[in-house]
């Protein structure tokens, strides 16, 4: 196996012990980091690459996205904008340019998707189902996801779709379209909000999931305060995401647990909600991840660049937690993050952190300086992505 040293990095941010290295160099091999400290110090390896005195930080890990989907809301958009309110009617709208999209479309624009993620830093992504909702549509979706992104979650129950009456409905989703997704699918998701499933409908569907061996996430709190937060931190599921509405019991909760609050920036910007309490849940202690939520109805980008930026700007975090939530945060989110030794759970190369063991998932920035998230947002500053030390972008 040959390994290469990437050198000329001017600001290393580890994400890690380590924090942020100057003039300093990494070495990869075999897709995984072997050697990381100042460049001067650096041995030698089979290849080297200069990256030009630029910054490094880990790749994002986009743990929320619903890329499989065909058809645009452009319409509701500019109706919202206009001041009418979002209220997630719009997803049957996808679903019927999704269900009438044929299999080689829905993967094709899929791996264009995951090509601008990667164009924008992106190095581990996560996809859901849920624009299928109904058995042979939803197992579709399941399996072209498997075939090209790291993370696939089954969001069957993301609305009841129209015509169907919700029980029925749930009892579909836990039954015989779970057992229809399950080899494709890792995780199992439920929209727990007025409008869409309540707590108890979420529970079941959540129960089921875990009895397949799914781990967990929940779709909460994203339109008024609910039971999401809640019904997640109590069955222990990874992640809880959208998180704008929060109880103080709700901040407490997440607080001791494990369940990671993902919060979804461009996705409140675009739905003109109130920007998730980022701030006020680092304080607390509970753990956050930033994602990008690339979906046709509210949230049509998948630049973690401008999420982070925004986080920074609007949500009042340090590019330091900003990134960590971006990177980390979404590894944790995922249960891809490093338990020591640069592994996962699984023992797997872990995602999000730049340390010994790791994936070599490196983004690259055209600029020196990863403030310039922040300092020049809108600009095109990814200049390189390696995963697993290979360039996909
Ligand atoms: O995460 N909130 C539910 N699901 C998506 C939006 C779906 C849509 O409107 O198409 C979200 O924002």
């Amino acid at each position: 196996m040959a390994s290469t040293l990437f050198h000329g990095i001017s600001e290393l941010r580890t994400v890690a012990e380590a924090g942020t290295l100057h003039d300093a160099a990494l070495i990869a091999e075999g897709g995984a980091i072997t050697w990381i400290g100042e460049a001067a110090q650096a041995p030698v390896a089979d290849e080297a690459v200069d990256l030009g005195g630029r910054a490094v930080l880990p790749g994002w890990v986009d743990s929320h996205s619903h890329m499989i989907f065909d058809g645009n809301r452009a319409e509701e958009f500019e109706a919202r904008m206009a001041g009418q309110d979002y209220a997630a009617g719009g997803i049957a709208v996808t679903m019927e340019a999704t269900r009438a999209a044929s299999p080689e479309r829905l993967r094709a624009l899929l791996r264009e998707r995951l090509a601008a993620a990667r164009a924008g830093g992106t190095t581990c992504m996560e996809t859901k189902t849920g624009y299928g909702l109904d058995v042979a549509s939803e197992q579709l979706a399941a399996q072209i996801a498997a075939e090209v992104v790291d993370e696939v979650t089954f969001l069957g129950a993301h609305v009841v779709p129209p015509g169907a009456e919700a029980e029925e409905y749930v009892d579909l989703v836990c039954g015989e379209m779970l057992h229809a997704v399950a080899p494709h699918v890792g995780w199992i998701d439920v929209f727990c909000e007025r409008g869409a499933f309540n707590a108890e409908q979420s529970r079941r569907v959540l129960e089921a999931g875990k009895a397949a061996g799914l781990g967990l996430r929940v779709h909460g709190n994203q339109l008024g305060e609910g039971p999401g937060v809640a019904l997640a931190v109590e069955l222990g599921a990874a992640s809880v995401d959208h998180a704008n509405y929060l109880s103080e019991s709700d901040v407490e909760a997440l607080a001791g647990s494990e369940t990671v609050a993902t919060v979804l920036p461009a996705c409140d910007l675009s739905t003109r909600q109130p920007l998730a309490p980022a701030r006020r849940l680092i304080d607390a202690g509970v753990r956050v991840a930033i994602a990008s939520n690339l979906n046709p109805g509210t949230s049509y980008t998948s630049s973690m660049n401008f999420c982070v930026g925004t986080a920074v700007l609007q949500q009042h975090l340090s590019l330091e937690e900003a990134i960590e939530a971006a990177t980390a945060g979404g590894a944790r989110a995922l249960r891809r993050h490093d338990i020591g030794g640069g592994r996962d759970a699984q023992g797997r190369p872990a995602k999000g952190a730049l340390v010994v063991g790791a994936a070599a998932d490196l983004h690259v920035l055209y600029t020196a300086h990863a403030i310039d998230l922040a300092y020049r947002p809108g600009m095109p500053l990814t200049w390189r992505t390696y995963v697993a030390g290979e360039r996909v972008a």
